[in-house]
Parts: structure tokens; C-alpha cells; sequence
């Protein structure tokens, strides 16, 4: 196994890369916003299964925050993070500064049209959060132009918006996604968590327990009296709020009204414990 290599500007990533591609060789990208844990970890081991070459990307993306107080708490620990990939088969870190990505602030805005996608759920809650997500997505792959890109079904919503950018702009890498990494207790990985307190994190469980009885309940209950249903029990107790609760078609996320509308379904949900804003989802099998 090669060391690490560690990078900060665009030209030198791509002069790293250039005698990978001549060879053809199978080169794997999983982008992130650092502080990772193993959930981020799974895909990078994944990545380094099934191609020659890992690059992973740290950049906390400004554009795609629209709190700002949540941009200032982003934890970062570059070195710490750089162990972590040495010791999981990353073979170079692209960490880039903010003015390298958006120099004199410019971005590179991505025109595409994405219906309901970006608009419901985290895009309504979020405002500009997908367009900053996918400003960034576009130009990182056009940075590394991987093989295969991997991301998370944490984020499902941004897995679907993904998707369909590389349909739309006819983008060479391939998609893959990869499973929620869970805690033991079935909360889903998150840096996030760390900000929660003793307390709260003993209870942050509900999450996913009132989404794996959704996926139970399934079909024999209208979506509609489910999802209140889910919404209740989750707010039962009072540490919780539920900013939303849908069941939606997989694809294109669009909210059902019944059952029938969609052959593949997935329960999505944010939840506020505390001040901690924490979002998870399981898919629903018709
Ligand atoms: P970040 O939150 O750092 O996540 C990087 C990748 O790790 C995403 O694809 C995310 O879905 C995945 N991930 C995070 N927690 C996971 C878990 N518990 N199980 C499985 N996968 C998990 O998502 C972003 O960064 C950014 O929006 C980014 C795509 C890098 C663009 O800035």
C-alpha cells in the first residue's frame, strides 16, 4: 500500500491523476465534508474494493449551509480525518481551500431543472441547500472524473438529486450508493451526533424505531394516518420535533397520498432533539 498523498489545489489533483487514467485504471471518489466517522469510512473501504485508486475530498461547503451558525459549528480536524483515510485504503486527499473552489467567490452555477427533487423535504426546509450541493458535486467530479462516485442513502434525498444531475448532464462517473452505517442502537452516523447530550443521546433512537414500525405498519395502514401516526410517536416525548415526515416515491420523492401512487417507496424524516437537527430514512419494499 502507497502513502497517502495529500492535496490542495486543482491543478496538482489532476496531475496526480493523469497516469491512472492513461492506464485506464478504475479510480474511486467519495467526496465529504470531513469530521468523518464509519460511516464515511464504509465508503471509502468500499471504494477501495472495487477500484484501483480512492481519492476522497474534504471541503466544508459554504454555499450548500443555509445557517450560518450551523457552517461555524461544522467540525473540522483535517489531521485527524487524513488518519483515518491512511488507515482505510484512501490513496489521496483532495482538501481544497475556499478560494481555490470558488476564487473571488465565483461559483459555477449548475442550470437544471429537478421538478419536485430539490424543492420538497431538506429543499424546502434548506432553502439553497441542493443547489449548493450539486455546484459542488459537479465541479469536484469534473476535478477528479472518477470511475465510480460514492454516496450515502443518509442522505437520500441528495443520493435522488445526484442521480439525476448525472442523467441530465450525461456525466461519465457512475452513482453508487451505499447503506446508512448505523450506531448499535440503529442511530444513523452523523457528526452531528456528538453535539447531543447525554440525555438526548440515549433517546435518539425513536428516530429509527418509529421508521422501522412504519416499514412494518407498510401498506395495511393509509399513508396519510401513518405518517401522523409516525409524527405523534416520535413527539411523544417532548425532546422531539419533527420538522417533516413523508413517505414518498423513491425516485422522485414526491410526497403519496395512497399507496398505489408509487412501486417503490421511502419514509424520510428531520427531527430536532434538542437543537440538534438530525435526519434519517429507511426504504419501503410495495
Ligand atoms: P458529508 O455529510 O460529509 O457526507 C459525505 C458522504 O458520506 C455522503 O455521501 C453521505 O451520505 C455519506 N454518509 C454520511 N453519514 C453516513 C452514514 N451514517 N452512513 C452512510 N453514509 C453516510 O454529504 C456531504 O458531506 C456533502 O453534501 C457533499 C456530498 C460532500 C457535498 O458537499
Amino acid at each position: 500500500m502507497q502513502d497517502m498523498k495529500e492535496i490542495s489545489t486543482i491543478k496538482e489533483a489532476k496531475q496526480w491523476l493523469k497516469p491512472y487514467q492513461k492506464k485506464n485504471l478504475k479510480i474511486g471518489f467519495v467526496p465529504t465534508m470531513g469530521a468523518l466517522h464509519e460511516g464515511h469510512l464504509r465508503l471509502i473501504r468500499q471504494s477501495e474494493n472495487e477500484n484501483d485508486i480512492t481519492v476522497c475530498s474534504i471541503f466544508v461547503n459554504p454555499i450548500q449551509f443555509n445557517n450560518p451558525d450551523d457552517l461555524a459549528k461544522y467540525p473540522r480536524n483535517i489531521s485527524l480525518d487524513a488518519r483515518l483515510l491512511t488507515g482505510n485504503g484512501c490513496d489521496m486527499l483532495f482538501c481544497p481551500g475556499l478560494e481555490e473552489m470558488y476564487p473571488e467567490g465565483k461559483t459555477e452555477n449548475v442550470d437544471l431543472e429537478f421538478g419536485l427533487l430539490d424543492k420538497v423535504m431538506e429543499g424546502k426546509f434548506r432553502p439553497g441547500h441542493f443547489k449548493g450541493v450539486v455546484i459542488v458535486v459537479k465541479k469536484l467530479l469534473d476535478i477528479i472524473n472518477p470511475t465510480n462516485a460514492y454516496f450515502g442513502k443518509k442522505d437520500f434525498q441528495q443520493l435522488m438529486v445526484i442521480t439525476r444531475m448525472k442523467k441530465e448532464l450525461g456525466l461519465k462517473a457512475n452513482i453508487i450508493d451505499c447503506e446508512t452505517v448505523r450506531e448499535d442502537d440503529g442511530l444513523a452516523m452523523s457528526s452531528r451526533n456528538l453535539r447531543l447530550t447525554i440525555g438526548e443521546r440515549q433517546v435518539a433512537r425513536r428516530i429509527f424505531e418509529v421508521l422501522c414500525k412504519v416499514r412494518e405498519k407498510g401498506t395495511k395502514t393509509p399513508v396519510w394516518e401513518l405518517r401522523e401516526w409516525a409524527i405523534k410517536k416520535i413527539q411523544e416525548d417532548s425532546r422531539f420535533r419533527v420538522e417533516y415526515f413523508e413517505i414518498a416515491d423513491r425516485e422522485t420523492l414526491v410526497p403519496l397520498e395512497n399507496w398505489g401512487q408509487a412501486s417503490q417507496a421511502v419514509a424520510l424524516t428531520a427531527v430536532f432533539l434538542g437543537d440538534v437537527r438530525l435526519i434519517d430514512n429507511v426504504e419501503l419494499f410495495l
